[in-house]
């Protein structure tokens, strides 16, 4: 992928048929991560994906012509569930278009949660805005210390269409 490819890239609300290559973007990271334990085998993941994340959405994808470059997965009341980019897609800021998305979707703010681990996520989260408001020792599935980090929308501002 080089920069001038990342022009071609759109942000739009998953199908069901999407959810298969979001789940593998998530495996894939899993498998990648040295400190992220495997909590759950990749059939559970992908099932999970389709049947849980998808409903409660919306998902957002970012669509690099037909391929799902990464995604972004909202819950309701502005929670950011998830956000995964393929690792040929990261530093072109398509990150940064999907936050773009959720942020115009938001009606008072958006909340998510990081790993104290991924610092790579919490200088980019920063950057787009985000304080953190609360930290854990690990009280999550992985067992792993995390940071919330919310993002309060301007009252004032306009929303687009
Ligand atoms: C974190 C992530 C969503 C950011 O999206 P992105 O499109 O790569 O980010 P952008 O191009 O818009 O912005 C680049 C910034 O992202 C951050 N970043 C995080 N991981 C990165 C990577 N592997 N490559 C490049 N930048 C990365 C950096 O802060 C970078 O800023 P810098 O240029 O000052 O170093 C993406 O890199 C990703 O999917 N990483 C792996 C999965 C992950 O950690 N998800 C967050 C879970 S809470």
């Amino acid at each position: 992928m080089r920069n001038s490819d990342a022009g071609q890239v759109h942000c739009r609300v998953a199908v069901p048929a999407d959810m298969a290559a979001c789940a593998a973007i998530l495996n894939r990271w899993i498998d990648a991560t040295p400190w992220m334990p495997r909590v759950h085998p990749e059939d559970d993941v992908e099932r999970h994906y389709r049947e849980s994340v998808f409903e409660s959405g919306p998902v957002i994808v970012a669509d690099c012509r037909g391929e799902i470059a990464g995604f972004l997965a909202l819950s309701g009341g502005g929670h950011v569930t998830a956000l995964y980019l393929d690792e040929r897609y990261r530093g072109l800021g398509i990150g940064a278009a999907l936050i773009r998305e959720a942020k115009r979707r938001a009606e008072t703010g958006l909340e998510l949660w990081t790993f104290e681990n991924n610092r790579d996520a919490q200088r980019f989260y920063e950057r787009e805005g985000f304080v953190p408001v609360r930290r854990t020792d690990g009280d999550n599935e992985e067992g792993l210390p995390d940071i919330l980090y919310r993002w309060r929308a301007d009252p004032l501002r306009e929303r687009e269409a």
